[in-house]
Formats: structure tokens, C-alpha cells, sequence
């Protein structure tokens, strides 16, 4: 691949956007090879935490790329965009766990890309925004979406409407990132946090995503029974019955996998 860097050991994976000179910006070809990527992650149940990242110091994503979209018609932008937000929610939907380690600018396509991910640290020197009305668009990658969606209404409609650019700690305040640490702390505290949650067991952690991602696209009562019929999948699970013979052995869980 020529635009993406993908590491695997052991249970954690780590996908690195690697178009420094273009700060990481978002073309047709980085979009499919990530979507090879996610499958290849989909179908290896041996991965349970995925870290995503942006090569070098400056970008995480500067979003999508504006010098292939300028000369795009309706017909290939709203190809561009269906496919943006074709990779983005298959990256939501994985069975394991995304974390966006957000190392400079998360603009436009950057943001929305973070927002794809189940969470998102920040290194200090972060930037999120959505600037794509300053360039006489609105967000194509779904942030009309996963934005309001994540900080409010009102919030994602003055960031989208102003095409402001937030640093790490107006993000942090929003609701936008979850933590934020020293650029150079960054990557160790995003796979401290993946192995945290890899310590956990995999099915739980898994079934749980797919409640919250899921429940939230249902109506409460459906969520609510939605809930209930994957809390009752839990027992079927072998990480059920280690987890809870191990409390009662007062021993620490070995978790295996469902
Ligand atoms: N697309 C293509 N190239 C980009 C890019 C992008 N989104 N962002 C940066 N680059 C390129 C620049 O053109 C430049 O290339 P050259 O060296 O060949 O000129 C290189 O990356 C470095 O960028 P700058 O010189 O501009 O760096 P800077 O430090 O002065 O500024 C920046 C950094 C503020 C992030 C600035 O690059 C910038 O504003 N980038 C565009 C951000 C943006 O508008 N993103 C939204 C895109 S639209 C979108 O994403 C739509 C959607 O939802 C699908």
C-alpha cells in the first residue's frame, strides 16, 4: 500500500495515514486501501483494540484531498462522498475497538474520520474543525452526522456553519475528545488505554459496541430490547464464564475469547 502503514502484534492493530507532504489528506486511493485494511481487520478475530494515527508530526488527517476534489463534477463528488462515508462506516461498524490518537490537524474529512472511531485522543497540538464551507461545500464524509450526533446540535452547527478551527482543549470541552496528552505521550497513552480494554473480555467489549452503535439507531423501546437480547448472548459466551468463575475465585479473568 502506498498511502497507509498497517501493523498488527498480537491483539492490537495500528493504522497509520502516511501522506505527510500532503498532511495526510484523504484521496480515492488512501480511502480503498483503508477499506482493505478494515476488512482484513473484520476478519481477524485475533485483533480486538485498532489505533489510528497520522504519519508525522503535523496532521492527524488535513482532510479530504481538495486538489482531486477542484476538478470533480456533482456526479464524481457524490461518488467521492458515498465512498467516504461507505469506509467511514465500515470502520464504525468493525467488531473491535477504534481509537483515533489524534496527533496535529483533524480537519473536515480528518475530523470526520476521528469521529468514525469509538474514541479520540488528542496529542496538545491537535486541531478539529470543519471547514468546508470556507471552500464552498459542506462536510461530505458524514460530520453533518457523527457531529451533531457527538457534541450537540447547536455546537456541531456553530462549528460547521463558522468553519472555526478548535485546539485540543475546546475539543476536550465539547465532548469532541476524550483525553489529551503531550504530543510525545500520545502513542503510548493510546495503547496503554487498547490494552486496558484488550485485558477485558473480547465478546463483552465487542457485544457492548454493538449496543451502544446499534441501540442508538433504534427507537429506546427497540434499543432497550436490542440490550436485553445481546446481554442474554453474553452467557452463551465462554468469556462469561471466566469472568465470573474468576471473581468468585478471587483470581484475575484469563480472557480467550468467546
Ligand atoms: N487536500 C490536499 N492537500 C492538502 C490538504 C488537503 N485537505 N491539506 C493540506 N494539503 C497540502 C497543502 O496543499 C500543502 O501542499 P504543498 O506543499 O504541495 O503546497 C501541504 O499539504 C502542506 O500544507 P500547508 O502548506 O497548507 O501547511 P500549513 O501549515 O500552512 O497549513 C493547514 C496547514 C491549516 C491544515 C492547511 O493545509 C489547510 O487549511 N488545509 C486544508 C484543510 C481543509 O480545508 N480541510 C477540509 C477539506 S474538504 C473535506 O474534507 C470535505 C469532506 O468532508 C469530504
Amino acid at each position: 500500500m502506498d498511502n497507509i502503514v498497517f501493523q498488527v502484534d498480537g491483539h492490537l492493530a495500528e493504522i497509520t495515514i502516511n501522506r505527510p507532504k500532503a498532511l495526510n489528506a484523504l484521496n480515492s486511493a488512501t480511502l480503498k486501501e483503508l477499506q482493505v485494511v478494515i476488512e482484513e481487520i473484520a476478519n481477524n478475530s485475533e485483533i480486538r483494540v485498532v489505533i489510528l494515527t497520522g504519519s508525522g508530526k503535523k496532521a492527524f488527517v488535513a482532510g479530504a484531498d481538495i486538489t482531486e476534489m477542484k476538478e470533480m463534477n456533482a456526479i464524481e463528488a457524490r461518488a467521492f462522498g458515498r465512498l467516504g462515508q461507505k469506509v467511514f462506516s465500515s470502520l464504525e461498524n468493525l467488531p473491535q475497538v477504534v481509537i483515533a490518537a489524534v496527533n496535529g490537524f483533524a480537519l473536515g474529512g480528518g475530523c470526520e474520520l476521528s469521529m468514525a472511531c469509538d474514541m479520540r485522543l488528542a496529542s496538545t497540538k491537535a486541531k478539529f474543525g470543519q471547514p468546508e464551507v470556507g471552500l464552498g461545500i459542506t462536510p461530505g464524509f458524514a460530520g453533518t452526522q457523527r457531529l451533531p450526533r457527538l457534541v450537540g446540535k447547536g455546537r456541531a452547527k456553530e462549528l460547521i456553519y463558522t468553519a472555526d478551527v478548535i485546539d485540543a482543549q475546546e475539543a476536550y470541552r465539547i465532548g469532541l475528545v476524550n483525553k489529551i496528552y503531550e504530543p510525545e505521550e500520545l502513542l503510548d497513552k493510546a495503547r496503554e488505554l487498547a490494552h486496558k480494554i484488550i485485558s477485558k473480555g473480547p465478546c463483552a467489549v465487542s457485544l457492548a459496541k454493538s449496543a451502544i452503535n446499534n441501540g442508538l439507531n433504534m427507537d429506546t423501546e427497540s434499543a432497550f430490547n436490542y440490550e436485553a437480547e445481546i446481554f442474554g448472548l453474553c452467557f452463551a459466551t465462554k468469556d462469561q464464564k471466566e469472568g465470573m468463575a474468576a471473581f468468585v475465585d478471587k483470581r484475575k479473568a484469563d480472557f480467550k475469547g468467546c
